[in-house]
């Protein structure tokens, strides 16, 4: 173990630590605070559910089954909406089990923010690679219909299963034309134009998808699906008639009693009535694609968490107490802090002074900070900033699961004690940063008991946007049927 070369000072390391203090109180939530952010939640998802246009968007699905285990079919999904392009076939087998196949490609940021036909030939392009690689092998070449599960997630207002206009963009995606335009529409045209034999029957976002792929793989009907990834957000099964925004021309007859909603809750506080905003929350916010947009995404999601961090931490540059005062043009690049850094800095359990620690490679090696700044007190509080951050995500993270537990008890199933609450979640902030769930769980055991909380079960929906979209096809055409008859 070779010590590193500076130590701080006492003193200096004693301010340094009382400046971490003094941010950990500017992002500590209290259990006070986050009821009252609860409440305040759980009025906008009403609010939402009776007006068009909010800042949580609550958008019906016109999804109104969940699986239960025995679906069966070959299906393919797509996926946009994460870091890589998806391209998947499907076999579910009917028992809770699934075969996939897979292919993945790369989205640049020139068509992430390029023109919409662009982008949509690419996604349909893929398609046709895909299924002339697999037609070799695979089922795809049996010559019958193929349906397509397509899972977009970007907010989009629906009108049908298979049908939505984007509302607006998200993650850094800003292919502007696209706004106000019919995805799947767009889609078929773009897969028609290359001759792609494919009939894409359903519009899935990610969180729907990990919805029904949970239920699906734990055999038993789940009520919220989330994502806690590059972006964040919520899909909860939802009864019907409180959906209060969709009336008359509601296409399916008759109405059936449950009807699963994406919430969109990124967008929940846009107006900025409760969030307690730090100005490292406003710095991350303006220089964002999009600011003033998603605002609780932006502080619990990966896009955002590694920023939020870089800000606290060039902030304690700037005063002087960490790294001598100086930094490097890399700790100055926007999203360069990537939040997986930080996961790797939480679960560092090595000694400070060691500079074979994961931190110490990540500021040395990644983030270029010169090793005569780095003392062993900086390393502490670098992973003190990175737990300050992650740890006000799961506890925002908590708000939204305990509103939609809190919704579940009270209005869809109020006559139900016994009820174990089965949640699906995905995404690589739940998935790697060290000790999310667990804050989480002790956020929800503070918001709604130990006994309601004991109740709640995480399950990992892995792959939720591939299984799930594959079952939102089938959902799709067993939906059609039921209609033509
Ligand atoms: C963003 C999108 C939403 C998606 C979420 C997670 O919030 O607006 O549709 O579900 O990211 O990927």
């Amino acid at each position: 173990m070779a010590p590193t070369a500076v130590q701080n000072g006492g003193s200096a390391g004693q301010e340094l630590s009382k400046a971490i203090d003094e941010i950990g109180v500017q992002l500590t939530l209290s259990k006070d605070v986050l009821d009252k952010i609860l409440e305040r939640f759980h009025e906008r998802m009403f609010h939402g559910l009776a007006n068009d246009n909010q800042n949580m968007l609550m958008i019906p699905t016109f999804v109104t089954g969940v699986p239960d285990g025995s679906e069966k079919g070959t299906y393919l999904a797509l996926d946009l909406g994460g870091t890589n392009l998806r391209v998947c076939e499907v076999i579910l087998d009917g028992k809770g089990s699934f075969t996939m196949k897979q292919q993945k490609y790369k989205v640049s940021d020139e068509l992430k923010r390029g023109k919409a036909k662009t982008l949509f030939t690419f996604i349909a392009q893929s398609v046709k690679t895909f299924l002339e690689s697999e037609s070799k092998t695979g089922s795809a070449s049996s010559g019958e219909e193929l349906l397509l599960g397509f899972t977009f997630s970007f907010p989009c207002e629906q009108t049908a299963i298979d049908q939505g206009t984007l509302i607006k963009w998200t993650k850094g995606f800003d292919a502007d034309d696209a706004i106000g335009q019919e995805v799947v529409g767009l889609l078929q045209s773009c897969l028609n134009e290359l001759g792609v034999k494919v009939r894409v029957n359903s519009l899935v976002n990610d969180t729907v998808g990990t919805l029904l792929a949970h239920g699906y793989q734990s055999k038993g009907p789940a009520l919220l699906g989330g994502i806690f990834g590059t972006g964040t957000n919520g899909a909860y099964v939802e009864l019907r008639k409180n959906i209060t925004k969709l009336q008359v021309d509601d296409p399916l007859e008759p109405a059936p009693t449950y009807m699963i909603v994406n919430a969109e809750w990124g967008g929940f506080d846009d107006e900025r009535a409760i969030l307690p905003v730090t100005p490292f929350d406003n710095q991350v916010d303006r220089e964002a694609i999009r600011p003033r947009h998603h605002a609780f995404e932006k502080m619990i999601s990966g896009m955002y968490l590694g920023e939020i961090s870089r800000m606290i931490i060039l902030s304690l540059v700037d005063r002087l107490l960490l790294f001598k005062g100086f930094s490097s043009v890399k700790m100055n690049t926007q999203y360069a802090f990537d939040t997986a850094y930080m996961s790797a800095i939480m679960d560092d359990k090595k000694d400070a002074s060691d500079n074979s620690s994961p931190t110490y490679k990540v500021l040395a090696e990644t983030m270029e900070i010169k090793p005569e700044n780095i003392s062993a007190e900086d390393i502490k509080a670098v992973r003190r900033v990175c737990d300050i951050v992650g740890k006000r995500a799961a506890r925002l993270s908590a708000v939204a699961v305990a509103a939609v537990i809190k919704h579940h008890q009270e209005e869809v199933s109020p006559d139900n004690k016994e009820e174990v609450y089965n949640l699906g979640v995905d995404g690589s902030v739940v998935e790697y940063l060290p000790n999310f769930l667990d804050w989480v769980r002790e956020a929800l055991r503070e918001m709604v008991g130990t006994e309601t909380e004991k109740k709640t079960k995480f399950g990992f929906a892995k792959d939720g946007s591939g299984i799930g979209a594959a079952l939102c096809a089938l959902q799709a055409s067993k939906q059609e049927k039921d209609h033509h008859h």
